[in-house]
């Protein structure tokens, strides 16, 4: 686990994965709604914010070339958005670094978790102590998920995601597959509304029996009502994601999902010894990248 130099604050954030992910009719605004039942999983990105001339973003890790360092990252965003609404004389100047972990572009938050974790970072570098009611109203204007992010364990989201009720949730065992490449959400959700053309589609609801499920901690009543309503979407752009959840199932996973909007894929597993079993067979398997091992729930945005 990485220290923050001197001077310098660090937050541990969570990735996510959605165990059920309801989406309704383009709204006005190009949003959906959704019912979207998070849960935070033990894959963390650590975000270090040191104070600095100017605003900067670097990014370590296996795949830290795919994070872009300009301002259009979150973690730059959010540092600007907290800056400006405190006033700062100089704004963010502030040296953001991410030590990433959680996959790129793969559906499971982690540009969000890294501005969830920079808001937060920043908010005690400056000693400002923003009441968290007021963090979440700007994770929320940083992205959908954000505010998902900054919270952690198990959260139900409504509106566009943004609006979270805690759920109780036992725990969990999880193996992730990393895809090659990332998805785009976007485009992702356009692939959606192209599907859906001329169907009715229906109010998103967040299912009893997931959320019954979900607080029994047991995992072969949550295998059973695993629901994505992206993945139809996330299968047309990316239709050898269709072998990974094969592969993942016919290991002995209890059931395999598309992870939000892709192209991570997750496998629900009974215990540590499936986990590594499933895990070990996805690799050989060569439908995936590579695997990742969690459990779920986990804290959100924590200072380290
Ligand atoms: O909120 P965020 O910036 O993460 O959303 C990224 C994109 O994903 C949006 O611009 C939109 O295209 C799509 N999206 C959506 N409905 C949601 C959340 C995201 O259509 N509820």
């Amino acid at each position: 686990m990485s220290t923050a130099p001197a001077g310098g604050v660090t937050v541990r954030v969570p990735a996510k994965v959605n165990v059920q992910l309801a989406v309704g009719a383009a709204r006005p605004d190009g949003f959906h709604d959704l019912a979207n039942v998070f849960l935070a999983v033990s894959l963390y990105d650590e975000v270090t914010v040191t104070p600095a001339d100017a605003l900067t973003v670097t990014c370590s890790g296996p795949d830290s070339d795919q994070v872009p360092l300009d301002r259009t990252n979150l973690a730059a965003r959010a540092a600007e958005l907290l800056a400006a609404r405190n006033g700062r004389p100089g704004g963010a100047a502030v040296h953001i670094h991410i030590a990433k972990n959680i996959p790129v572009a793969g559906g499971m938050a982690g540009g969000s978790a890294d501005g969830a974790g920079a808001l937060l970072a920043c908010d005690r570098l400056w000693g400002l102590d923003t009441p968290v009611a007021e963090l979440l109203g700007m994770c929320a204007e940083l992205g959908s998920d954000v505010p998902f992010s900054l919270l952690g364990g198990a959260a139900l989201g409504t509106g566009r995601g943004e609006l979270l009720t805690p759920l109780d949730a036992g725990s969990f065992h999880w193996v992730f597959a990393v895809a090659d490449g990332g998805l785009s959400t976007p485009a992702v959700f356009r692939e959606f509304d192209r599907l859906a053309e001329g169907r009715e589609i229906p109010e998103p609801q967040a299912s009893p029996a997931l959320l019954a499920a979900l607080a029994s901690g047991d995992p072969d009543a949550l295998a059973g009502t695993l629901a994505n309503d992206l993945q139809p979407a996330a299968l047309s752009l990316r239709p050898q994601l269709a072998r990974t959840l094969a592969a993942g199932t016919a290991a002995g996973a209890l059931a395999g999902i598309v992870s939000g909007s892709g192209p991570t894929t997750a496998f629900l597993v009974r215990d540590d010894e499936a986990a590594a079993k499933v895990a070990a067979a996805l690799e050989a398997s060569g439908t995936c990248r590579t695997t990742r091992i969690a459990t779920s729930p986990t804290a959100g945005a924590t200072r380290i």
